[in-house]
């Protein structure tokens, strides 16, 4: 049985039809690199609300459930706007490298943000990659993070 400390949980993974060929990409890296998704759709792409893909992943996220996820619209603006609507959420919209690194060392970003209609698959891949081998350096980003949550 697994230890549930020890435990990785799936990636949660939703986008609206603007990101739905690049989550089909990223859900594939996922398995490749040895993760389990957790997939809430959209599964086609016929036009749909991206606050309801958001919701979804921000309740799974926030459930425990799954510990990141990753969300997909064509720019990732409007997803990253609803995610970060709910509290506990850290939802960061990254288009290189560097910010999806950041946003994990510093931000401690649970959710990775990023527009279907923006990125190269190329770039979208490097940026999920980078996100998902960082982790939170805590120290005096902690006292901010715990400043934000207190936000409301
Ligand atoms: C859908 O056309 C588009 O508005 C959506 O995918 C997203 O870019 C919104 O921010």
């Amino acid at each position: 049985m697994d230890d549930p400390q020890t435990k990785v949980l799936p990636i949660a993974l939703a986008s609206d039809h603007g990101g739905f060929r690049l989550k089909s990409l990223i859900s594939a890296e996922v398995k490749r690199l040895g993760l389990e998704v957790f997939d809430l759709g959209v599964f086609d792409e016929l036009s749909a609300d991206y606050p309801d893909q958001a919701k979804l992943l921000a309740e799974r996220v926030l459930s425990g459930n799954s510990e990141k996820g990753v969300l997909v619209c064509g720019t990732g603006i409007g997803m990253s706007i609803a995610a970060n609507r709910f509290k506990g959420i850290r939802a960061a919209l990254c288009h290189d490298e560097y910010t999806a690194r950041m946003s994990r060392l510093h931000n401690n970003a649970n959710v990775l943000v990023l527009g279907g209609r923006v990125l190269g698959d190329a770039a979208a891949l490097g940026i999920l990659n980078v996100w998902l081998s960082e982790d939170f350096e805590g120290g005096r980003h902690l006292t901010r993070i715990n400043k934000l949550e207190a936000l409301g």
